[in-house]
Parts: C-alpha cells; structure tokens; sequence
C-alpha cells in the first residue's frame, strides 16, 4: 500500500513552494511606528526596544524618508512631549510635539505616503490615562470625547491623512468623525483601534513615551478573556464609520484577528506591538532562534489571520527584506 495522498508533492522544490504559497506580506502593506521626544538633542535608543529610536524633530525627518524609500505603506507618528498635564494640553497645542512633527513630516513627504497620528492622550497627561478624569478618578469616557475631536482636527490640520484613536473610549470613532467634518476635514480619515487589549506587552511602549501611568487600563481596553466582545467593538466602530478597524496586540490575538477580519467590510490592520518586538529581539540577541526568519515568520502569519495592513517597528527592515 502506497499513501494515496501526498501533500508532500506540493513543498518538493523552491519554484514549486513558491507556485502554491497563499500569503504574502509586501512592503506596502506594513506601518512603521515612530516616536517623536520633544526638546532631545539627540536620537536615543530605547532600552527595551533596541534599534528602535525616540528621534528628534531633525532625525524624524530623515528616518520618514528612509522609511518612504524602503517602500513601506504608512508611518504612525506617536509624540513624547517635554510637559504634561491632567487634561493632556500638549495634545491639541498645534504647536504641541506630536503636531508639529506631524507637519514637518506632511511638508517633507507630501502625499508619498500615508501619515497617521496617533489620537491618544496617554502621552500627554501626567496621570497618563488615555483620557480626562472626573473627580472621582475615573476616566470620563464623555469629556474625553470632547478633547478627542479637538485632538483629531488638530492632526488633520498638520497634516496626518488618517488619525488613529486608541483611546477605547465610547462613541470615539463617531465623535471624531463629526468633528473632523465640522472642520471641514472630510477627506481624513479614521483608523479605528477597535479591539484593543489591555495587554501586559504594552511595556516597552510604555518606556518609549515615558508613560507615567500607575496603575493599568482596564476600564477601557478590553479583557484578553474576551473574543466576542472585540466582534461588537468592530461593528460598533464601523456602524460609527471607522475607514479601517484594527487588532491589537497581533500575534498573541490571531483568533480575535480572524474574526475581525471575516465581519469587517473595511481593511483590517493588527498592530505588531513593542512587547512582540521585544520578545522577539531578545530571543534573537541570544541567540536562541533566527532572527529575520522569525521577523518574516511573524509577519505572515498575522497577514494570514487576515491583517490587510500590520504596524511592525520591523517595518523598514522587512521590506528591504522582501524586496531582495
Ligand atoms: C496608547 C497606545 C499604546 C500603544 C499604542 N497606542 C499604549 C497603551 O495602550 O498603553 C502600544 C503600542 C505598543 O506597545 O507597541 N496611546
């Protein structure tokens, strides 16, 4: 007896590999994430991120456009402001750090790429909740609306094409539409963190935009016990007119991914998050796995969950990677 089926014949030769392979990630499809400190004279390494930097207004510049001639997709610009405060000033300033690169970037790049912001006040309180507080403590989801779509307007008006709350508050994606129309903003657009976890792989992140949060955000994100209740943010977020949804974190919420991915009648992106990064790279420093395999390796199976687009700090590598 000879097995009747071998699936073996399909994997015999590179060329034939190559023929039946059913996800590729591009260079297009990839989102680079970069952080902006204001007031730093030089560009500094994060620690727990090694090879990802906080640049200055001046080294922003030159990596953005690095990152454009890399060819990748889009870039996510996140600010680190040198003064914080409990309603997130900093935020809505035009001349607030987030802003002001974000038009230096528009008035360097132009429409080359796809610039998108991130529309959060987590950097810019001193609490660092991702919103306002009411007396008692609590993250006001409704005031936090308000500082939202002044936030938003703010961006656009820099110069972001697409702005990404990712906030968790309710009616976020709404509010910041309707501001952004009242502005007369309504060619931008809105990429809506909609299933966002409050995850333990934040860390790193927390270090590059030197949080100050004590305590965790477990009244907004959602609970990663939770799949059913990303569906309903999705549709939520769409219902309120989100131009993308996206997962976040990727790798450890394929499933969640999946899911999103087969309601979704918009692109769906995953964010690729610093934690992943750091694991990843420290993993790799030691030498215990292979490095640009495990990248690539990484990056496929989130495009196979179904991600449209993936926000990676790997993003400029890997696409010098793909395009060899
Ligand atoms: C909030 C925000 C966070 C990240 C992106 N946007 C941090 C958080 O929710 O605590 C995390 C991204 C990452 O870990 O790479 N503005």
């Amino acid at each position: 007896m000879y097995p009747l089926h071998r699936p073996r014949r399909l994997r015999t030769t590179p060329a034939m590999r190559r023929l039946v392979s059913e996800t590729e990630v591009r260079p297009r499809q990839l989102v680079l994430p970069m952080f902006v400190k204001e007031g730093l004279a030089e560009p500094a390494e994060i620690a727990s991120m090694p090879g990802v930097l906080q640049h200055t207004r001046d080294s922003l510049r030159k990596a953005a456009v690095e990152a454009v001639q890399a060819g990748v997709g889009g870039i996510m610009l996140f600010g680190v402001p040198a003064e914080r405060d409990a309603v997130g000033s900093g935020a809505t300033d035009p001349d607030g750090i987030l802003n002001a690169a974000l038009a230096d970037l528009r008035s360097e790049l132009g429409d080359s790429t796809v610039l998108m912001s991130d529309c959060c006040l987590d950097e810019f309180t001193d609490h660092g909740h991702c919103g306002v507080l009411a007396a008692d403590g609590t993250v006001d989801n409704d005031a936090t609306l308000e500082v939202y779509g002044e936030m938003a307007v703010a961006q656009a008006r820099a110069g972001a094409h697409v702005v990404g709350p990712s906030g968790m508050m309710d009616g976020q994606i709404a509010f910041i539409r309707n501001a952004l129309d009242a502005a007369g903003l309504t060619g931008t657009g809105v990429l809506a963190y909609s299933a966002k976890y409050a995850s333990a792989f934040y860390g790193p992140f927390r270090d590059a935009v030197e949080s100050q949060l004590s305590g965790d955000r477990k009244t907004y994100q959602q609970d990663p016990a939770n799949a059913r209740e990303a569906i309903r943010e999705v549709q939520l977020d769409l219902a309120e007119g989100a131009d993308m949804v996206m997962v976040k974190p990727a790798l450890l919420y394929l499933d969640v991914l999946r899911s999103v991915a087969e309601v979704s009648d918009v692109p769906v992106a995953a964010y690729q998050i610093s934690g992943e990064y750091a694991m990843i790279e420290a993993a790799a420093a030691n030498g215990w796995i292979d490095r640009e395999r495990s990248v690539l390796e990484s990056l496929t199976s989130i495009r196979r969950a179904g991600a449209d687009i993936v926000l990676t700090y790997w993003a400029v590598e890997a696409a010098r990677w793909l395009d060899r």
